[in-house]
């Protein structure tokens, strides 16, 4: 624990702030800012942010993960947990119904680029914390290395954004009108969010984007008990919302709206779940449903989080790649894993940074290294799926 402090202190010292910093010149995310100065009030709080790894503590998180990789299960038996995927998934919604997951309260205020930037709907909402996260992130993006002062829009509705064509405008009217009436083809703003279980992001979400008129959210799942505990759900409504059963993995399955339509795309704690030889064409295939300028937001299990130290030893399917008891699988990720793929999808980083802190258990006096890798990542306007523009 002491080691632990005197990297805080350290950074603090020198006016660091550490594993909070992103790549490059890119602002920082307005993650927590609960810092642990005095190794004796570890145990006054839940959470404490942006803490570092000594050696010491990396070396034995390392040690950890060399042991519960060592033996691997068998391929015979890794091929049910691939075919059978969505089984898996289901039987675990099934018997937790909506009670596994929280709300992820946090992620209006981590991904902004959820909510339209629309001035009419704006001043309809009242002065509130999102407003003021909203404005401190339209200043961040200021700064943004891939596109400059000059290429965003000051248009009435797209104030902050990047001044990228819409392809609901008109040119780009043969988009969605070509290939005729959707779910949330009137929408201006659509959201999909991938792998959304019981919907511990949509209803926040929804009920945030009730001040939004112009906004449509998508959401699937391949676990068909999870779409139904969505669309049972009261706060849903095919006004602004569609959920349907789909598997990113299924390459030729088509999604129920046009290619280059999403402003926005949310992958929370889902990519970690798919096989990882698959991960790159699944992200392949979401770039293509976003419009120039759309986002694609990512957060996922990060390299020796706590939940990879606790496999015990068979669970291990492939380097940093495991099976749990139910069945469900959960790959661990680099910042680096991170950046390579998105940008080999031919995105561009705005965001990729690693989210450390410790966790407290205060009733067993326990602490834990929690760890999360967090990014944005932007279409170009000439996009191709290679990357190379
Ligand atoms: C860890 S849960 C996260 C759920 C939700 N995103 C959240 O943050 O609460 C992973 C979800 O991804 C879904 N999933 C996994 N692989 C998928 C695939 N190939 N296609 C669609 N959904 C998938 C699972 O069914 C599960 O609901």
């Amino acid at each position: 624990m002491n080691m632990i402090w005197r990297n805080c202190v350290c950074h603090l010292r020198q006016g660091k702030v550490p594993h909070r910093c992103q790549s490059g010149a890119h602002p920082v995310a307005p993650l927590g800012s609960r810092i642990l100065t005095d190794p004796a009030k570890v145990f006054e709080h839940n959470m404490w942010d942006h803490m570092q790894w000594s050696e010491e503590e990396e070396a034995a998180a390392r040690k950890k993960v060399e042991e519960n990789s060592a033996t691997r299960v068998a391929p015979e038996e890794q091929v049910k947990f691939e075919s059978d995927a969505n089984k898996y998934w289901d039987t675990f919604y099934q018997t937790h119904k909506n009670k596994f997951f929280k709300n992820r309260n946090w992620l209006l205020r981590e991904f902004p680029e959820i909510l339209p930037v629309d001035q009419n709907a704006k001043e309809k909402v009242e002065e509130s914390s999102w407003d003021q996260i909203r404005s401190n992130f339209s200043r961040m993006q200021g700064t943004e290395a891939h596109c400059g002062e000059s290429c965003v829009s000051s248009a009435p509705g797209n104030k902050g954004r990047p001044n990228f064509p819409n392809p609901d405008l008109e040119e780009h009217s043969e988009g969605p009108g070509k290939t005729g009436r959707f779910p949330g083809s009137n929408a201006t703003f659509r959201i999909l969010e991938v792998g959304c279980g019981a919907g511990n992001s949509v209803f926040p979400i929804l009920n945030t984007l009730q001040n939004f008129p112009g906004a449509f959210l998508y959401c699937c799942d391949f676990a068909p008990e999870a779409v139904r505990l969505v669309k049972s759900h009261a706060s849903y409504t095919e006004a602004r919302c569609s959920a349907f059963v789909h598997d990113v993995c299924d390459d030729g399955l088509a999604y129920p709206f046009p290619d280059g339509v999403l402003d926005a795309i949310l992958l929370v704690f889902v990519l970690s779940s798919i096989h990882p030889g698959r991960m790159q064409a699944v992200v392949h295939r979401l770039s293509r449903l976003l419009k120039p300028g759309g986002m694609l937001l990512f957060r996922d299990h990060g390299r020796y989080d706590n939940a990879q130290l606790r496999f015990k030893k068979g669970r291990c399917l492939s380097e940093n790649f495991y099976v749990r008891g139910d069945g469900t699988r959960a790959y661990f990720f680099t910042k680096g894993e991170v950046h390579r793929m998105f940008c080999e999808a031919g995105l561009h980083e705005k965001q990729n940074l690693v989210d450390h802190r410790l966790q407290v258990n205060r009733k067993k006096q326990v602490v834990m290294h929690r760890v999360w890798v967090q990014g944005k990542f932007q279409k170009p306007l000439h996009w191709t799926q290679r990357g190379n523009e």
